[in-house]
Order: structure tokens, then sequence, then C-alpha cells
């Protein structure tokens, strides 16, 4: 958390001692104040924390409550605008998040704007079917939303831009070139490909330090996962992508280095070509390796991904594993000496849970275990 919101405590901080830092209009914070805890929701405390880009005001309400936990939350004056171009599968589903979080989200593709708010209609339908949002919620949104065939009209002003046509190189460059022609280089664009280098897609760009991957994964309007990838990029860049997804209510991990399939596809085909192998090695059928994972490490994964995960299954996590089942034991014994260096990644990840999810390993199971309970009973197995 102390990393998700790093700025924000310093906001809070400053608000404490009741200090205004001067206005500027570089996107820094132009004034933080701290609200106490019976002017707030019961049992919050909060601030408020109003900056200025570009002449735009824009707000944001943190909560803290009683267990420490820190929420932000857009007040909706201060929305910041996004731009989608290309909205198909990936962008009309990057769009409704965006829009479900009250920002000013516009969308831009060569199809006609009825066509694209019909997909956007179907996107918000999927989640009213599935209980994410209510209908009222979700034609509301959709009111909120534009669409345009004119691609200056969505991104001038924009915040930020998610491309997300098709996977061809040369449309890529082409359609950055147009943006960055309108917008200069004060927009940072990203692009929702599984495959290309962030370096591939800057090669020529008028502006190649704005542009870099953010890969979201499929169904993209309700999996929060989303990777930056742009080693060539400034960290300013990476900020500002990392603020613009948490605005969008996603979770951006950052991939430091251009590896095909960035982080979670290189490990997922690990996975799947070790599936593969038990069935023509003859170990198991198909069914038995879905299930294999589907009813237990995958359950497993969904609450404490895979580093906590295997922490947690040993009394004194990974500085104790080598010690408790010896070197014969690890998968990789090149790796046992950098074990602490593991164990230092998942105590900070622990740290940086939120409070609901448990910064305790003994917080941390009762959640698990709470969230086994959900999911087992969504797959009739209580
Ligand atoms: N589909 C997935 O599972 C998935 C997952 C992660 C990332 N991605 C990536 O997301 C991107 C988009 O994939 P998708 O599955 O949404 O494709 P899609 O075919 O569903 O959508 C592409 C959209 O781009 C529009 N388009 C075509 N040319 C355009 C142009 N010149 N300007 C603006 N819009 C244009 C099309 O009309 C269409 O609406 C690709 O880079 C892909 O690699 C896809």
């Amino acid at each position: 958390m102390l990393a998700l919101f790093a700025g924000t405590q310093i906001a809070i901080h400053m608000a404490k001692v009741n200090l205004l830092p001067a206005g500027t209009d570089t996107g820094e914070m132009t004034e933080a104040r701290w609200y106490d805890r019976d002017e707030a929701l019961p049992g919050e405390g909060g601030a408020s924390v109003f900056s200025a880009r570009d002449g735009r005001i824009s707000a944001t309400l943190l909560h803290m409550d009683n267990k420490g936990t820190t929420r932000s939350k857009n007040t909706g004056g201060g929305s910041m605008k996004f731009a989608f171009v290309g909205t198909g599968m990936i962008g009309s589903g990057l769009a409704v998040n965006a829009a479900l979080r009250g920002q000013d989200v516009v969308l831009y593709d060569v199809a006609e704007p009825e066509t694209v708010k019909g997909t956007v209609g179907k996107v918000l339908d999927i989640l009213v079917e599935a209980g994410a949002v209510d209908r009222e919620r979700a034609d509301e949104t959709l009111s909120k939303m534009s669409f345009t065939k004119d691609l200056a009209e969505a991104v001038t002003g924009a915040d930020f831009v998610q491309e997300c046509v098709p996977e061809k190189l040369e449309l890529k460059h082409s359609t950055y070139r147009q943006i960055q022609e309108i917008c200069g280089d004060s927009t940072v664009i990203a692009s929702s490909t599984s495959g290309m280098f962030p370096s591939a897609l800057a090669e020529g760009a008028l502006y190649p330090e704005r542009i870099i991957v953010g890969h979201p994964y499929n169904p993209s309007y309700l999996l929060p996962l989303i990777e930056i990838c742009g080693p060539h990029a400034p960290q300013e860049t990476i900020d500002r992508a990392l603020e613009a997804y948490r605005a969008m209510g996603k979770e951006p991990v950052v991939c430091r280095k251009e590896v095909t399939g960035f982080i979670v596809n290189s490990l997922s085909w690990g996975v799947m070509d070790g599936a593969i192998d038990k069935v023509l090695d003859g170990v198991c059928d198909v069914e038995d390796v879905d299930k294999a994972i589907m009813y237990g490490p995958g359950l497993r994964m969904a609450v404490t991904g895979q580093l906590l995960t295997m922490s947690m299954g040993v009394q004194g996590g990974f500085r104790e594993m080598a010690e408790k089942y010896g070197k014969t034991a690890a998968r990789r014994p090149d790796q046992i000496e950098h074990y602490g260096q593991i164990a230092d990644g998942v105590d900070e990840e622990i740290a940086d849970r939120s409070g609901a999810q448990g910064r305790t390993v003994e917080e941390i199971t009762k959640f698990r275990d709470k969230a086994f309970v959900g999911l087992l009973k969504l797959q009739g197995k209580l």
C-alpha cells in the first residue's frame, strides 16, 4: 500500500501538519486537507488532495479506516480524460472500466459510433447480468460515454490514450503519429498489444518516450491486471500510466524488461506446456489436468499468487524453506541462495496488501479461507 499510494501518503502527512504547498500547473499536488474522523465517514479519517494539470483541477478523496487502510476515490468533478483508440473486444471493455470509475471517456474507432455504442452496451449488459453493476448505473454510464469517428476530437486534451487497434505494427505506428501530431508530448499512449515490444512500437515516433505497453488480460472488462512495459520510457511516463490505470480501477504491474509474453503470458505458457506434456506423456487426461488446477493451486493463486502462496505453506516462509526441505527438494537448487531476496519481496508484498486482504500471515490465512468458501460455493462444491 505504501508503494501504491506513495504520493498520497505524503499528501496526508502534509495535510496533517497543515502545509499547503505552492500551486503548480505541472500536475503536482496543490492542496491537501485532512479531515478528522468525525468529519468523514464513521470510523474513518480522510484527506482531499487537489492537483492541477494543464489548467484542469482534479480532486482525489482519500479515506483511511481505523485499521490504517487507505483508499482513494476520485470525486468525479476531477475526472481524467481517457481516449480509447480501437474499441473492439479489448478497447470497449477497458473503456467501460474507466467510465464506471467516473472518468471522462471517449471512444474512437473506424467503425460507426452506433456500432461501437452497441458493443459497449453489450459489455455493460454482461456486467449487469453478472451482478457487477445495476441496470441504472450501467445505463447512466453508457449515456456519459462519447463515441466518435474523429480522432482529433477523441484525443485532444486526453490525459491518457489506450490504443487497442489490431495487432499490426504499421497500423500502430501510423496511429501514434496521428495522435502525437495532435497531442504533442503531453499525452501518454499505452498499447494493448500482447506481443509487440514497446521499443518497436515507439520506433520512429515523434515522442517515443510517451509510448509504452499497457497489456490487459481478457476479459478486460473484469480482470484488473494490466502489465505496463516501457524500459525505454522515463519513470514519469510509467508513473502517469500507473496513475491512469489505478483511476480506472485496474491493478497495474510493471514489467521492467522486454520479455516475450511480458510477465503473465510467459508464466502461463509454462503451465500450458506442462499441461499438454502431462496428457501426451499419458500421466493423466485433459479433464484431470484442468481439475487439478481448478480445485488446487488455481484457488490458492487467486488469493495469494505464487510466491506468497509458497511462502505461507512453510512455517517461516522462504527463509526457512531450504532449511526445512533441503536442497534436493528444491526445484532449482541454484535458486536457493536467492531465497532471501524472495523472502524480502514477500514481506513487502504482505505489507502492501490492503487491510481487507490481510497484512499478516494470520490475517491473510483468514481472508484466504473466506475467499475459498465464496469461490467453492460458486463452483457448487460447498
Ligand atoms: N483479444 C484478446 O484476448 C487480447 C488480449 C490482450 C491484448 N489484446 C490486444 O489488444 C489489441 C486489440 O485487440 P482486440 O482483440 O480488441 O481486437 P478487435 O479486432 O476486437 O478490435 C480492434 C478494433 O480496432 C478497430 N480498428 C481497426 N483499424 C482501426 C484504426 N485504423 N483506427 C482505429 N480503430 C481501428 C476495429 O474496427 C475494431 O473495433 C491488439 O493489439 C491485441 O493484441 C488482445
